[in-house]
């Protein structure tokens, strides 16, 4: 378990080493925001909440047309790059970005139809308290996908960059046990395959 004083990059990027992570991000996540936003279907309507935002790529790309999209990361940097990234939209008054925890989210209950965490659910150091937060600013019938790339499923060595990086590693069964406890009602996993992920899991929870 990594301590919080000094979290490694990829748990929080910061600084210019952050920022340049995140940008590379970008590019070696692309295989995983596509799956993510298939399983998603945002529509005209949603507001849509993105955990773990990093620079906001996803939000820019895929969430763009979104009646609201807001992004919460607890890096300070992050959070400046994704609303630099996304300024017209927020100026508009149709995205958000705050600094915070997953697991204490700054919004009241029923605030979103639809959330996702992209390569980040494994950092998270209170799953449940996190999963709980998402299921109460959800709307009823509110989805969220959760994008895993490495996870337990894979059936690759994942141990040197586990202790390097401070992530947890969860199975598909860990997953939906996990997300049926916060309250969530349908779980939905799948597996596909993307850059560097032979078994990406896909996870599609309904409030
Ligand atoms: C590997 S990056 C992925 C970023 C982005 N989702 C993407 O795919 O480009 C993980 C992100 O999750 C954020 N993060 C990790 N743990 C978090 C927590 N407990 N609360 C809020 N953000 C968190 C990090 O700061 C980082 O921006």
């Amino acid at each position: 378990m990594v301590k919080n004083k000094k979290l490694p990059q990829g748990a929080k990027p910061s600084g210019i080493k952050g920022v340049l992570l995140a940008t590379l991000m970008q590019w070696v996540h692309g295989g995983e925001y596509r799956a993510v936003a298939e399983a998603l279907r945002l529509e005209h309507d949603d507001r849509f909440l993105e955990l773990g935002c990093g620079s906001g790529y996803f939000l820019s790309k895929y969430a763009s047309g979104t009646a609201v999209s807001s992004g919460l990361d607890h890096s300070a940097d992050m959070v400046k790059m994704a609303a630099r990234r996304n300024h017209k939209r927020a100026q508009a008054g149709a995205a958000e970005f705050r600094q915070g925890d997953v697991s204490s989210l700054p919004w009241s209950d029923g605030s979103f139809t639809a959330a996702a965490a992209i390569a980040t659910f494994m950092f998270w150091p209170k799953p449940h308290e996190a999963l709980t937060e998402i299921h109460r600013v959800l709307r009823p019938e509110g989805r969220l996908v959760i994008g895993l790339g490495w996870n337990a499923d894979d059936g690759l060595d994942h141990s040197r960059y586990v202790k390097k990086y401070g992530f947890r590693l969860y199975s598909g069964t860990e997953l939906q046990a996990l997300l049926e406890d916060a309250g969530f009602s349908e779980v939905e996993i799948t597996y596909t395959k993307a850059f560097m992920e032979p078994k990406l899991m896909i996870c599609l929870a309904v409030k």
